[in-house]
């Protein structure tokens, strides 16, 4: 991924991080986008670089359109200075929240702030990447496995990554005139702060494990693999697809 420019929403942490890891490892330079959390973003660009390779943080609150343009106009001028253009070709939709709530107990504003920042947030950066995004890119959502099993643990949320299925669909016959690929991929459970007040519970952990085929909570490591073939050249003739990496959970 040489001569690569990549943008990951929320990768200061969880698996945007691990993803902007290797998609720098790879040889892209990597974009790491986060909302608030301004030292992991630090530590996320100092690990890529202490690792050979080449990053740097902007700040960007997703769940805004006003912040999304805010976000844009400092990307395209540190782009710029780095590269010489504003242009980059891989965008990974991968900033998101949880809401731990069942059905009963969602609020309004729950499903609000869910909504802005998973679905909002991934179709306006996308919106405005697009003239952005270079003829022969990748677009990757992060969906995830309750997009088609919803659990009651998360409600709203598992809506929300419907949503970004939809969105997937919706912009790959628009976007594969440009040659530019667009696919969804699905963790299962995977072991990140966003999920980490559930997993602590080693009964639900247990649990877990024992509904998963190959055994195990899933790594950061595991999507991140899934996210490099994506955003490879071999994955060139792979678009519209949903790919989920559970390690094969309640099959
Ligand atoms: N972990 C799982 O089991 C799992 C399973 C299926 C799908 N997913 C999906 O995977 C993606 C990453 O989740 P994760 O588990 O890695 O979560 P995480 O560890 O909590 O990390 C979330 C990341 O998103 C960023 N973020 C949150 N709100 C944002 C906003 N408004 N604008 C920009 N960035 C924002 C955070 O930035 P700050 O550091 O600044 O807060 C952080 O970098 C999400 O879309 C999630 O739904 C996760």
């Amino acid at each position: 991924m040489k001569d690569k420019v990549a943008l990951v929403t929320g990768s200061s942490r969880g698996i945007g991080r691990a993803i902007a890891q290797r998609l720098a490892k790879e040889g892209a330079l990597v974009v790491i986008n986060y909302a608030g959390n301004a030292d992991s973003a630090a530590s996320a660009v100092a690990e890529i670089e202490a690792s050979g390779g080449a990053a740097f943080a902007v700040q960007g609150d997703v769940s805004s359109v006003g912040e999304i343009e805010k976000f844009y106009s400092k990307l395209d001028a540190e782009l710029t200075k780095r590269t010489g253009s504003d242009r980059f070709d891989i965008l990974v939709n991968n900033a998101g929240i949880g809401v731990l709530k069942g059905f009963e107990d969602t609020t309004e504003e729950d499903f609000d702030r869910v909504f802005a920042v998973n679905v909002k947030g991934a179709f306006f950066i996308t919106q405005m990447a697009l003239p952005r995004l270079r003829d022969g890119g990748r677009i990757i959502n992060i969906s995830s496995g309750v997009s088609r099993r919803p659990s009651d643990n998360f409600a709203a949320y598992c809506l929300t990554k419907a949503a970004i299925d939809n969105l997937t669909l919706l912009l790959v016959d628009k976007l594969g005139k440009r040659n530019i690929t667009v696919n969804a991929i699905a963790p299962g459970y995977t072991a990140t702060d966003i999920n980490a007040e559930l997993l602590k519970n080693p009964e639900f952990s247990e649990k877990v494990s024992s509904r998963t085929a190959l055994g195990r909570i899933g790594r950061v490591e595991d999507i991140a693999n899934v996210a490099a073939f994506l955003a490879s050249e071999d994955a060139g003739w792979v678009t519209g697809q949903y790919i989920e990496a559970s390690g094969g959970l309640n099959m």
